[in-house]
């Protein structure tokens, strides 16, 4: 396993790298847990607030979408969920996941050789050159006093291509990328303060989204359940961060939940 021991994330260093103003007033990192996700959402439900960032060096039951598991093996990944209580209608919420994209690829693009190869594949995709090298899983907490949001993200560090969960992620180091993890993190801490509070204030960045994301513009292939397929061409999203694809059957609008895959043509 690739371990880059002397780069590992740090909360005292990444609370020194965030910008003023920020909402991550807590910053945490720990060695290892089950999913960051999980604990988050267990102290949301308990009432805490908005602003914690935790970190974990390692994950032993990480949580992918659709109930799938996400490997997050010790010193290799950044595995971060952010606690969040935004203050938009729940239908608004879909845009969680997409400005989270939108900080990954903002903060790996600023220390990437080549940013223009780093993009997004709606809804919640980060790609360098084609190649995922993150996810992100964001989940709702119904609470009496305002339901919490938990966006969580897992980027593919040191990993090297055998490690490799599927033959079409990547990794930082295998695209050349320097790996400060804590870095990383701060800058994605950094880039989704200032992206949520854009979408506070307005509502919707969808051009800034659509700006970066790959999908717009490409032949798409959309499993909608276990079954059935959409082909078309991505157009656009919506106020609520919905993508808009142009079929043969006219203009069809998924949503982040209803969809299992959108893939690149
Ligand atoms: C996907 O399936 O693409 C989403 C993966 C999300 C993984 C991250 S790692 C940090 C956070 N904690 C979890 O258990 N999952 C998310």
């Amino acid at each position: 396993m690739s371990v880059v021991t002397d780069q590992l994330p740090d909360a005292a260093r990444i609370r020194t790298l965030l910008e003023p103003g920020t909402p991550f007033s807590r910053v945490e990192v720990v060695e290892t847990t089950g999913s960051t996700n999980a604990d988050l959402g267990q102290r949301a439900r308990a009432g805490e607030g908005e602003g914690v960032a935790l970190v974990a060096m390692e994950q032993t039951a990480g949580r992918g979408r659709l109930d799938r598991q996400w490997a997050s093996p010790r010193g290799a990944s950044i595995s971060l969920s952010m606690l969040l209580k935004p203050r938009p209608e729940f239908q608004h919420w879909g845009w969680l996941s997409l400005l989270a994209g939108m900080a990954v690829s903002s903060a790996i693009a600023e220390v990437a050789p080549d940013p223009s190869r780093v993009t997004l594949k709606w809804p919640n995709d980060v790609l360098i050159g084609g190649q995922k090298v993150c996810g992100i899983l964001s989940e709702r907490i119904e609470r009496p006093d305002g339901a919490r949001a938990v966006v969580g993200l897992g980027i593919n560090v040191s990993l090297r291509r055998d490690e490799l969960p599927v033959p079409t992620a990547t990794s930082l180091v295998l695209e050349g990328i320097p790996t400060d993890q804590g870095r990383v993190v701060a800058g994605v801490l950094n880039h989704f303060a200032r992206y949520y509070a854009g979408w506070q204030l307005r509502g919707s960045l969808r051009e800034e989204y659509e700006a970066r994301c790959s999908s717009i513009g490409a032949q798409l292939s959309i499993m909608v359940d276990g079954v059935h397929t959409v082909e078309g061409t991505g157009r656009g999203v919506d106020a609520f961060g919905r993508l808009q694809v142009a079929t043969a059957r006219g203009l069809q609008t998924f949503a982040v939940g209803d969809v299992v895959h959108a893939r690149l043509g």
